[in-house]
Order: structure tokens, then C-alpha cells, then sequence
């Protein structure tokens, strides 16, 4: 099995490599400086860091929403340098945005969960039963015929979540997750996510959820991640 670091000596490419990556917003200071970490299939890992160190960037790097300035994002050992690349990742990774209102487009909940099955070739038919099951596996199949601009905030945290399952990808990269859940959603959320077979990335301030989650542990600190111990028990808040 792959360590979550630049290392890795199996044969065997990890399903997510970043290397050496450095990004920096228009007219502001360095924010990436050589981020660097694997991801395995299957493997979830917990993405810490302040407000403001880069997370949501690192994301948008990932899902080629911007491009780094120096550095790589490969899929599968195959570095993501083309359109097609990019299109490729968007299709194997699904993005949980931080703000859930930026993910929602469609006018019905049941049409905006299908987009994504159906953008990647299913016939109309089996995108809706796509995203039934989709709807049905967040516990949020009452809310197909709804407008995606009547849900409240954690319906719309799992609306997207069920958008991104949807599109069966085989990593997740969820973005402060738990934001806007009460506590009953929120370990829906925890249990939804434990079934699931895919790799995730999690970026959360909820250091419980995280403990309870993942296996492994990232920093992002002054631009560069770290691969961190496992928590101990006076970490968890
Ligand atoms: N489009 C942009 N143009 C310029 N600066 C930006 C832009 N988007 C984000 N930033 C800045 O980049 C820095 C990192 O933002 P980012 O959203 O990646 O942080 P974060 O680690 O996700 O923080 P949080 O925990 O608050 O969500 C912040 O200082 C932010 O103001
Ligand atoms: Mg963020």
C-alpha cells in the first residue's frame, strides 16, 4: 500500500499523485510552495490546515478549476497536462465544493443529481435511476422534486454529495463536509461515507468527524503539506 507522501516505492502509480506543486493568486505571495502527496484507491485522508493556508485551492488545483505554476497532478502515474487530462480527473475525482450554493445548478434536485451521469453518456433513463439510488444512498429521496433553491443548507451539502456519487467516481475530495449539518445529519454523514469504497481527501475543521473517518493524516502550513502522525486522543476536541 501506498504512504500518503512523494516516495511511494509500489509498482503500482497512486490513483492521485501531487508533486511539487506551486500556485499563487494574481498579484499576491507565493500560497503553494512544492505541495506534495499521494493519494491511494481507497485510502482516506484528513487535509488540515487555518483558514486561509490553501485548502480549497489545493482543490481547485486538483480538479484543474486553476492551473498550478510550477508542479504536477497525475491520475493513475499519468500527469494531467492536457485538456483531456483535466476532463479525465474531473470525470475520476468528485469535487464537494466548500460552498454547496456554487455546486447546485439545475432547477429540480432530481435533474441536478442526473447532470453528471448523463454529461458522461448515460441515457436520460438510467441517469434518473442513477441518481435515485444516488438520492436514496444520502437518505435525501424526498427531496428529488424539489427546487435546488428551496433547500435548506445541509439539504444542499447532500444534494451535491449525492451529485458527486452520482457520477461514480473513485475519489472523493470533500470540503468541510460537515459544515451546516445538526448533529443527526452529520453522522448520516459519517456512516454514508464509511460504506463507500472510494478514496477520499477531506478537508474539515471538525477534528472528530475527521478522527472518525480517516486513517491518515495531511498538514498544508506555509504552502507545503506534511504527512502528520495519527491523531491522539488530546487533539480531539
Ligand atoms: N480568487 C482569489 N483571488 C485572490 N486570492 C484568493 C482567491 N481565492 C482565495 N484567495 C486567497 O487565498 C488564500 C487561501 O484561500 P483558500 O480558500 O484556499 O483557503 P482555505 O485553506 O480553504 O481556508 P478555509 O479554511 O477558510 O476554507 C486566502 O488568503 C484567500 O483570501
Ligand atoms: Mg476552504
Amino acid at each position: 500500500m501506498h504512504m500518503p507522501n512523494c516516495h511511494g516505492t509500489s509498482l503500482m502509480p497512486p490513483l492521485l499523485r501531487v508533486e511539487g506543486l506551486h500556485f499563487a493568486y494574481p498579484g499576491e505571495p507565493a500560497l503553494l510552495c512544492n505541495a506534495c502527496f499521494s493519494l491511494d484507491a481507497g485510502q482516506k485522508l484528513g487535509l488540515l490546515g487555518d483558514n486561509a493556508a490553501g485548502k480549497s485551492t489545493l482543490f481547485h488545483l486538483i480538479t484543474g478549476l486553476l492551473a498550478p505554476t510550477a508542479g504536477t497532478v497525475a491520475l493513475h502515474g499519468t500527469p494531467c497536462t492536457t485538456n483531456a487530462h483535466v476532463a479525465a480527473v474531473r470525470r475520476t475525482v468528485g469535487y464537494l465544493l466548500q460552498n454547496s450554493d456554487e455546486q447546485l445548478f439545475c432547477e429540480s434536485v432530481l435533474e441536478d443529481v442526473a447532470f453528471a451521469p448523463q454529461n458522461y453518456g448515460l441515457p436520460p433513463a438510467q441517469a434518473v435511476e442513477k441518481a435515485q439510488q444516488a438520492l436514496e444512498a444520502c437518505g435525501i429521496a424526498h427531496l428529488q422534486d424539489k427546487s435546488v433553491y428551496a433547500l435548506s443548507g445541509g439539504e444542499k451539502k447532500l444534494v451535491a454529495l449525492a451529485g458527486i456519487l452520482a457520477q461514480e467516481p473513485e475519489a472523493l475530495l470533500l470540503d468541510e463536509p460537515t459544515n451546516m449539518l445538526d448533529t443527526r445529519t452529520r453522522q448520516r454523514l459519517i456512516d454514508i461515507l464509511h460504506t463507500l469504497p472510494q478514496a477520499m481527501l477531506v478537508v474539515s475543521h471538525d477534528t472528530p468527524f475527521l478522527h472518525a473517518l480517516c486513517s491518515g493524516f495531511l498538514s498544508l502550513e506555509n504552502g507545503q503539506t506534511t504527512t502528520m502522525p495519527p491523531f491522539h486522543q488530546h487533539q480531539l476536541a
